[in-house]
């Protein structure tokens, strides 16, 4: 799998956080900001001849928006590799790690898919999700909307939600055990120890995928919840402190990333999509 720039998604992350700061500080579900991102995202995903999609839902009262992006080339549908980030923020603040972070990160590896003219032994999906922070709507509305049938085409929903933490953990779903394998082998291969997070659980999209009996993984650095001094030794950060202390907050601003957790998960994320579209 090639190199994620990490240039390339903080530049992406700066127009997150220029959209915000033109739609009166957040990009949450309902507000102008939220919109606007989706039309920022789908635009490059347009020039770099991805087949898009805008598909609206009802968010308790407030229309929302999903972005699903298809890659053109590759295998036929039937067995299909969907990745997905959420891209609303919740009203507090401009969103960068949560989550800006996946979402640029996603789609910077969409936009490698194009650039190497990949042509996978699997269709790849890529969706941009809304209302997460509403409780998973956007992706449940998604999940809900498609046929048992087609459902059961979903080989596998990788999920990112939070990939670039100020105190970094490096944390992999453990709901497969052979997806899991795919992300610890590529932080093994990097000297990174990882560990299974309690925080994960039901908690972001990919349970939407989960619960209808979809394969599913993907890596987080964790939220509110304090780095162990063990878990500090591996990683080398502030024991006692929240992986993200902006998490719902203000300051998740641009200044809230940890760059070489970003740099990693980001490839770490081109290698599961190489690996597991085949
Ligand atoms: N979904 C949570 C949020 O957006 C945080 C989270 C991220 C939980 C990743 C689990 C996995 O606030
Ligand atoms: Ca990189
Ligand atoms: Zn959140
Ligand atoms: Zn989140
Ligand atoms: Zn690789």
């Amino acid at each position: 799998a090639p190199d994620i720039s990490v240039d390339a998604v903080q530049k992406d992350l700066k127009e997150l956080q220029s959209v915000a700061e033109d739609n009166g500080g957040n990009r949450a579900h309902g507000e102008p900001g939220f919109k606007a991102s989706i039309d920022l995202v789908k635009k490059k995903l347009d020039a770099a001849g991805f087949k898009t999609d805008v598909q609206e839902f009802d968010g308790g009262g407030t229309k929302g928006y999903n972005l699903i992006a298809d890659w053109p080339e590759g295998g036929s549908a039937d067995h299909t590799v969907m990745v997905g980030s959420h891209l609303d923020s919740v009203s507090e603040g401009p969103g960068i790690n949560d989550n800006g972070s996946g979402s640029a990160g996603v789609l910077e590896v969409a936009l490698a898919v194009s650039k190497a003219k990949l042509e996978p032994g699997k269709h790849l999906r890529f969706a941009w999700w809304g209302a997460e922070e509403q409780g998973l709507v956007g992706s449940q509305s998604y999940v809900d909307s498609l046929a048992q049938d087609d459902v059961k085409k979903i080989d596998t929903y990788l999920n990112f939600d939070m990939i670039a933490s100020p105190n970094a953990g490096y944390f992999v779903y453990d709901d497969d055990a052979s997806v899991q394998k795919v992300f610890k082998d590529y932080y093994k291969s990097k000297d990174i120890t990882t560990d299974t997070s309690p925080e994960v659980n039901g908690r972001s999209d990919h349970a939407s995928f989960a619960d209808a009996g979809v394969t599913v993984g993907g890596t987080f650095t964790g939220a509110g919840d304090t780095m162990t001094e063990e878990q500090a030794k591996s990683w080398d950060g502030k024991a006692g402190e929240p992986f993200d202390s902006c998490y719902h907050s203000e300051c998740d601003d641009i200044s809230n990333i940890n760059e070489k957790a970003l740099d990693v998960n980001s490839d770490a994320m081109a290698h599961a999509v190489w690996e597991l579209s085949k």
